[in-house]
């Protein structure tokens, strides 16, 4: 195999359940030219380099025509009139956008927002938990990873959880939006992905409307009673963020907490331990991120002007690909990068990426994450997997299992 081909061979469904030989192989050549145009950087030291460099821009649309790639997700503008996100955009823009998002949701404004909901995340697990009592097999994904940190971002939000038929396809067609490797015409995904992204928009606006009419303690709320009108968002820009926020907190997290349980399973000691010593989930979740992290790679950036980097020159305007999941099992950085230890300390992974887009939610899918490890350990018992490897979703820039079926002996406590 070509280096100009691995790219592709990793977003290929096939290799899907364990790309991390290819990822091998993609790292022999830490910056790369695809034969698509697109540059590949698979190595710890190039990733973080780009990732705080302000020649990289993740505004898709600094992309030059010809020089290759897929476009993903850009163009927003024109067809459903709503401008990018704060993710899609660099400083200075999006600096201020995500310091008036952030007013509500952590320090310096709110410090506390994430530290007060532990009670609450705590219950919603119990609950979905025990609704398994009955049960003898459960689908991890559709019975608890993905209804949790959904009920988590509604809850936070202010967003009603019975509407979740409807936010559910949105959703769906959101994420496609930025799948490189379907099969579908590019532009059909793209134009299903920018509708689903308007109507989503137009439904928090309304919810938006109401809350401003009758408050209560949540981030849609807040948004629109800030009464500084130098921290306001404008109702434009505080549409474009809680779309952002609700799909960023739907679609990760689930990854996170299956792919946790997949390992856990497939480390039936380290389980056990979890189960005695609960705080065991801290560096356990760290692990979880670099070991197999949700997101696998950053297919959206683009060079502002030619970059030399480890013996390549990535011209203006090409699309680069940094591929997260590489640079988290890179030898030059880790030790035994492939070895899956949960007391691992010296473990700065790109999980949440870095630089001025690090995860904005990262303190909160940490502690979903924790609590919902920890309890499933505790409390499901004598689980094992009912299929390994399991079916994974299409998508290889969020990936994880599409289902998870664990059987088990019953629910404890
Ligand atoms: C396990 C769960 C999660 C993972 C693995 C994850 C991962 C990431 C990564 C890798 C980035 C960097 C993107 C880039 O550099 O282009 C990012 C950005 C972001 N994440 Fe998360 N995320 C998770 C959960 C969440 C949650 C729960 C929220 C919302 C409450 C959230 C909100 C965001 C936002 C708003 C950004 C954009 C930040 C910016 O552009 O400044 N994420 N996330």
């Amino acid at each position: 195999m070509t280096q100009g081909t691995l790219l592709k061979q990793i977003t290929d469904y096939a290799n899907r359940a364990d790309p991390y030989p290819l990822y091998a192989e993609l790292r022999r050549t830490p910056v790369s030219r695809q034969d698509d145009g697109v540059y590949a950087v698979s190595t710890y030291w190039e990733i973080l380099s780009l990732l705080h460099d302000p020649r990289i821009s993740s505004d898709t649309r600094n992309r030059l025509p010809g020089m290759g790639g897929t476009l993903l997700a850009d163009s927003e503008e024109e067809d459903t009139g709503l401008p990018p996100s704060f993710i899609r955009l660099d400083p200075p823009e999006h600096d201020r956008l995500r310091r008036l998002a952030m007013r509500p949701f952590g320090p310096p404004h709110t410090p506390r927002r994430i530290h007060d909901l532990r009670g609450e995340l705590d219950r919603m697990v119990t609950g979905l938990i025990d609704g398994l009592r009955d049960r003898r097999e459960v689908d991890l994904v559709d019975d608890f990873a993905y209804p949790f940190p959904v009920m988590v971002i509604c809850r936070l939000l202010g967003v009603p959880h019975e509407d979740e038929a409807r936010f559910h396809v949105w959703a769906e067609q959101i994420v496609a939006g930025i799948d490189p490797s379907s099969s579908e015409d590019p532009a059909q995904r793209q134009q299903a992905a920018q509708r689903a992204r308007a109507e989503l928009g137009r439904y928090l606006a309304g919810l938006a409307e109401e809350h401003r009419r009758t408050p209560r303690d949540d981030l849609l709320s807040a948004m629109v009673t800030e009464q500084d009108p130098r921290e306001r968002l404008t109702p434009i820009e505080m549409i474009t963020t809680a779309v952002l926020l609700f799909i960023a907190g739907h679609e990760t997290t689930v990854n996170l907490i299956t792919n946790g349980m997949l390992t856990l399973l497939r480390n039936p000691e380290t389980l056990a331990r979890l189960r005695k010593e609960p705080e065991l989930a801290v560096p356990l979740v760290e692990e979880l991120l670099r070991f197999e992290p949700p997101v696998q790679f950053l297919p959206q950036r683009t060079a502002l002007t030619d970059i030399d980097i480890a013996g390549t020159v990535i011209p203006k305007g090409a699309p680069i690909w940094l591929v997260l999941a590489s640079g988290n099992r890179d030898p030059r950085r880790f030790e035994d990068p492939d070895r899956f230890d949960p007391e691992r300390v010296d473990n700065q992974h790109f999980g949440f990426g870095s630089g001025v887009h690090y995860c904005f939610g990262a303190p909160l899918a940490r502690l979903e994450a924790q609590i919902a490890l920890t309890q499933l350990a505790r409390r499901l018992g004598d689980p094992g997997l009912a299929e390994d490897p399991p079916p994974y979703r299409r998508n290889p820039v969020l990936r994880g299992p599409r289902h998870l079926k664990i059987a088990f002996d019953g629910v404890v406590g």
